[in-house]
């Protein structure tokens, strides 16, 4: 093997978003291979501390790190290859575990495996116990039902410390790679951040903190797929201030708005609570303002930024997506709906553009309507934004995703969304042109 490392980034549920996020932090000139569930990446650089950087990625998993790789195993004899990869457990074992008295807990995932996975799975872990047992070792493996662990199981039994590991089985075009997980992906805070704040309003919609992440990571990149020098972060939709806060936890300066007193209030409250518990330099400027989002001036802003001269900064937020909806809506109640926010959306972007300085990234979440059989777009109201003098930006340059042979949607925005939602979000960067 190489001086360089190879890291796996295991990504999340939705993974076209995973990737795009991740392109805002690794070189993709970096990225080896692009599988449904994994990223695969060679670097010089050594990621020094994984778990802080896994923190604030929204839509990664796990980050693994290689400790051996063999050629890629026939995929129609996979099941008589599986002593082979033992062997190679059982010498990480050796050289990791030499003289350890206590119990060793331990997982294993395998990643982009054909089916059946769980036949291949058990019979991986029930010989890696036996070669393991024979060089003297007392392990415990803590796979359920001989599936992949979840990342709340690798916490609670603690496989990432000295008494546990978790290895993944990642095979390739080219090779299976053996690596190590060296962080994984903390539900119990997303959870904390999401049902523990002191403010919540599930009346008008929470964006999930993981999804605030990955949209503020969206904002790191220029138009043209540069580091973007920002230290401030905008949200004129505050609500309940999810963005501003996962925002001040990744080190930006926030300033936030909203046109309902109470939103405005259950934002300053939440960031109190975050700044108690948090570790959230003293140094991060934080303001929250009551003001509706289409009346925004230089003057309303700078005072919201806390700053004499217009910084360079983004603007990242979730604007009202309309009442939510059980069941697909019928035509006419859905036309008045898109309306109202083709008006609110496009009213907003006229008024921001007199404020914006050139090349200012505007990541915004607008509502996509859909259940099985329909799929309404706010794609009229993206054509008017565009004539106002902003780019719309591909999340995932098209050469990229050629070059890794991902499938693309036709639109340049991603969507999040869960099963059997009916108002799903899409997430577009815009640019400011003029
Ligand atoms: C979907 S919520 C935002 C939720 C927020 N991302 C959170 O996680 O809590 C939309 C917010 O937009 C606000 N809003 C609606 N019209 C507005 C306007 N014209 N100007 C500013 N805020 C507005 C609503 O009061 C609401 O708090």
């Amino acid at each position: 093997m190489t001086k360089e490392k190879l890291y796996v980034f295991i990504l999340g549920r939705k993974p076209l978003l995973s990737i795009a996020e991740l392109l805002s932090h690794l070189s993709s000139s970096d990225i080896l291979a692009v599988r449904p569930r994994t990223l695969l990446v060679k670097t010089k650089k050594l990621i020094k501390n994984p778990q802080m950087l896994l923190d604030t990625l929204g839509g990664t998993v796990r980050i693994a790190q290689v400790f051996e790789r063999i050629r890629r195993p026939n995929p129609d004899k996979l099941m008589n290859e599986t002593e082979k990869w033992t062997a190679v457990i059982k010498k990480m074992f050796k050289e990791r575990f030499k003289n350890h008295a206590t119990k060793i807990r331990f997982g294993v995932n395998i990643y982009n495996f054909p089916h059946p996975r769980e036949i291949l799975l058990k019979k991986l872990l029930n010989e890696t116990k036996r070669n393991l047992t024979e060089l003297g070792l007392k392990v415990r493996f803590v796979n359920n039902q001989n599936k992949n662990i979840q990342s709340v199981v690798t916490n609670k039994e603690r496989l990432l410390s000295k008494n546990g590991t978790e290895i993944n089985l990642i095979l390739d075009e080219k090779y299976l790679y053996f690596a190590e997980t060296i962080a994984v992906q903390n539900i119990d805070r997303y959870a904390e951040r999401d049902y523990g704040k002191p403010c919540r309003d599930p009346r008008s919609g929470m964006l999930p903190p993981k999804l605030a992440q990955v949209m503020i990571n969206f904002a790191l990149l220029d138009k043209n797929g540069r580091k973007n020098k920002i230290q401030t972060i905008f949200d004129p939709f505050c609500g309940t201030g999810t963005i501003l806060m996962e925002g001040l936890l990744k080190g930006f300066h926030m300033g936030g708005s909203d046109i309902d007193k109470l939103a405005a209030q259950y934002s300053r409250k939440n960031i109190e609570w975050l700044r108690k518990g948090y570790t959230i330099s003293e140094k991060l400027k934080s303001k929250v303002l009551l003001q509706d989002a289409t009346r925004l001036t230089d003057k309303i802003l700078k005072e919201i930024l806390q700053v004499k001269k217009m910084p360079h900064f983004a603007v990242v937020s979730e604007p009202y997506l309309g009442p939510p909806f059980f069941r697909f809506p019928e035509r006419e109640k859905l036309e008045m709906h898109i309306k109202y926010l083709d008006s609110l959306y496009v009213r907003f972007f006229e008024k921001l553009s007199s404020i914006l300085p050139k090349g200012t990234v505007v990541i915004f979440a607008v509502p996509a309507f859909q259940d099985k059989t329909h799929h309404v777009r706010m794609t009229n109201t993206i054509e008017k934004i565009k004539k106002l003098g902003y780019s719309v930006s591909d999340l995932i340059p098209r050469k990229f995703a050629k070059t890794h042979g991902i499938e693309m949607p036709d639109a340049p925005s991603l969507i999040y969304d869960r099963e059997g939602q009916i108002v799903a979000r899409e997430i577009y960067k815009f640019v400011q042109m003029t």
